[in-house]
């Protein structure tokens, strides 16, 4: 199977089992495992922030974020597209208790305009908005990515209003490899950044919070209750390390091989596709072609070993990651072909 649908059917890499088989445990919930400790400190210095905090899953880290920086009750201010509104279950709602506030991402940016916009005045009417969440790249805009400037624009914003940024990087280095701007200089407009090590980075499990002490300190209590408390999971930290220090540079293949197969799907006809929006390693396009729906594509698609995914009833995302080459893309070009030639 050619496998398109994410990122995240990446598997460990040989030296990430080794490293795992190896590595020095210990009970992390007291503190002491110390391959755990240094994927924090390591994730922290990458991010030029004060501390980390390893939790299973980028969903997760966005949760305990959120639980860190609010009280049940608060409103954060959030894209109506954005991975943690959209596709983590409605946990800000039901774990947190706070409101979500959307605004307008559809592009995959937030314009600091619509971030204003939706500012209240004190009154006792009002919830407390408590913080802005920004994504980068931005998952379901298609990759896309928000300059650090662009971001400091919202940041600056949110500062001047007693808001914190939170920002889900589940994908920021590919926000960073794709530009060649080191991905420091993206989370310092934000007071924590999550990041994922089990996505194009290829680690078998896990992601990182970072951010002050202070904040990172109620995250581990965040994280402990919602049974995130791990115990000799420097198992899992080992493949982490690995992903931080090795795989982040690889990244560009993937990029360039979504822009291969965006270059391709673009010239077909019965497709409509944003090259502009291909930025790192994933590709979303539409269906044009009358009476082919998502559903339909995607099963004559599987018929022919290639899984993707849909994002609505017209349209369709492949992202590109460690498994995929120039191989698998003309495969998948020619199967698009030919379903779209029936
Ligand atoms: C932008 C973004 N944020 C968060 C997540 C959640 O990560 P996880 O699947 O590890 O919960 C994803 C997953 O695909 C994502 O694309």
């Amino acid at each position: 199977m050619i496998d398109l649908r994410s990122d995240t059917v990446t598997l460990p890499t040989e030296t990430m089992r080794q490293a795992m088989a190896q590595a020095e445990v210990g009970d992390d919930v007291y503190g002491e495992d110390p391959t755990i400790n240094r994927l924090e400190a390591l994730g922290a210095q990458m991010m030029g922030k004060e501390a980390g905090l390893f939790v299973v899953s980028g969903t997760m880290g966005n949760l305990v974020a959120i639980l860190a920086h609010t009280h049940a009750g608060d409103e954060i201010i959030v894209g109506a597209n954005s991975h943690t509104y959209y596709c983590e279950t409605g946990g800000l709602a039901m774990l947190a208790g706070v409101m979500p506030r959307l605004i307008d991402d559809e592009s995959g940016i937030i314009e600091p305009a619509a971030v204003k916009a939706a500012l209240r005045p004190k009154d006792i009417h009002f919830p407390q908005t408590r913080l802005v969440c920004l994504e980068n790249t931005h998952a379901r805009g298609g990759g896309v990515i928000t300059t650090p400037a662009q971001m400091r624009d919202i940041y600056e914003l949110a500062q001047e209003n007693n808001l914190k940024v939170h920002l889900d990087g589940a994908r920021i280095f590919n926000a960073a490899v794709a530009t060649g701007i080191a991905a420091k200089e993206f989370a310092r407009y934000a007071d924590s950044v999550m990041f994922c090590l089990a996505k194009g980075l290829s680690a078998p499990v896990g992601s990182l919070l970072t951010g002050s002490k202070e904040f990172i300190e109620r995250a581990r209590i965040a994280r402990k209750l919602v049974g995130g408390g791990m115990r000799q999971a420097g198992v899992l930290a080992a493949a982490g390390i690995i992903a931080l220090e090795s795989m982040i540079e690889r990244l560009a293949e993937d990029h360039a091989n979504a822009r291969y197969l965006a270059e391709g799907l673009a010239t077909l006809k019965g497709i409509s596709l944003q090259l502009e929006r291909v930025q790192t390693n994933i590709v979303i396009f539409n269906l044009i072609k009358p009476g082919l729906e998502a559903g339909k594509f995607l099963a004559s698609l599987k018929q022919k070993g290639i899984l993707a995914n849909s994002m609505s009833p017209t349209s369709v995302r492949m992202v590109t990651h460690r498994h995929i080459g120039r191989a698998e893309i003309d495969l998948t070009l020619a199967a698009v072909e030919e379903i779209l030639a029936e």
